[in-house]
């Protein structure tokens, strides 16, 4: 099924979306993002993203989203397709203005989302396991907040590529470990699993909450703390959580 996107409310297929040159997003990446998994038809986690999304706007000082709106409109746009095994994409910018740093006076935030059907491209590693490399992280003091600006992420993950790897863990100068590109990380310690706390190095992500609470749940004992790369020899398991490579 094609790919179906709401651009400010307009239900269009995403191939016919127009985004101005202007776009903040897209001049500055000043605009942060959201990715949720759409299972029988229904968003996984749905409160637990878009608190999160509030979260990332308050942080980056963009108001004026109607946030209940957004998801209806995205209810909308699932239910246009209908889709039922699917990834939603949400994009905020600050919108399009004449390009200068400071925040514009009138720009109105673009509101930008598509729904797609899923494919699995994690299957396999869920069944075997996967090879991950770890690379530095070389990304800024908010990672924190669910940024469109992805390059440090997209550089290392392509070094995880060419080396057949599914992931690159990555670690700040001390030998940290943060998470992954594009996922969390947990590491199981003398039978303790842990996984590094939530502050502005990491993103606060949905599955590593969920996997929390389940383990918390089942009597499993979790400890926020970071691993370090030292730790990596110690390990008896790694396993990596995210919206769409599940854990
Ligand atoms: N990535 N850490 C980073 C840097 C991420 O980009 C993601 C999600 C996660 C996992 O968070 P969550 O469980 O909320 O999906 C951790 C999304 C899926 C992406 O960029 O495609």
């Amino acid at each position: 099924m094609e790919a179906l996107a709401n651009l400010n409310g307009e239900v269009m297929p995403l191939a016919e979306v127009r985004i101005s040159a202007l776009d903040r997003g897209f001049l500055f990446g000043d605009a942060v993002y959201e990715v949720l998994r759409i299972y029988e038809g229904h968003a996984w986690l749905e409160e637990e993203h878009f608190r999160r999304l509030e979260r990332s706007l308050t942080a980056i000082r963009i108001s004026a989203v109607d946030l209940s709106r957004l998801r209806r409109r995205m209810r909308e746009t699932i239910a246009a397709g209908p889709f039922k095994d699917a990834v939603v994409y949400i994009q905020i910018t600050r919108g399009a203005a004449p390009r200068t740093h400071p925040f514009p006076a009138h720009a109105v935030p673009l509101e930008f989302l598509f729904v797609q059907e899923f494919l699995d491209t994690y299957q396999q590693a869920r069944r075997s396991g996967a090879r991950v490399i770890t690379q530095p992280d070389i990304r800024w003091d908010r990672c924190d907040i669910k940024s469109t600006n992805l390059l440090a992420n997209v550089l290392a993950m392509q070094a995880a590529k060419e080396a057949g790897s599914l992931e690159a863990l990555l670690y700040l100068p001390d030998g940290t470990l943060t998470e992954g590109t594009h996922t969390s990380f947990f590491g199981v310690l003398e039978g303790a699993v842990l996984t590094a706390p939530n502050s502005n190095a990491i993103l606060p992500g949905i599955t590593r909450g969920l996997i929390l609470r389940l383990a918390a749940q089942a009597g499993i004992p979790v400890r926020e703390q970071v691993l370090k790369r030292s730790d990596l020899a110690q390990v008896s398991e790694l396993f990596l959580t995210g919206t769409t490579s599940e854990v």
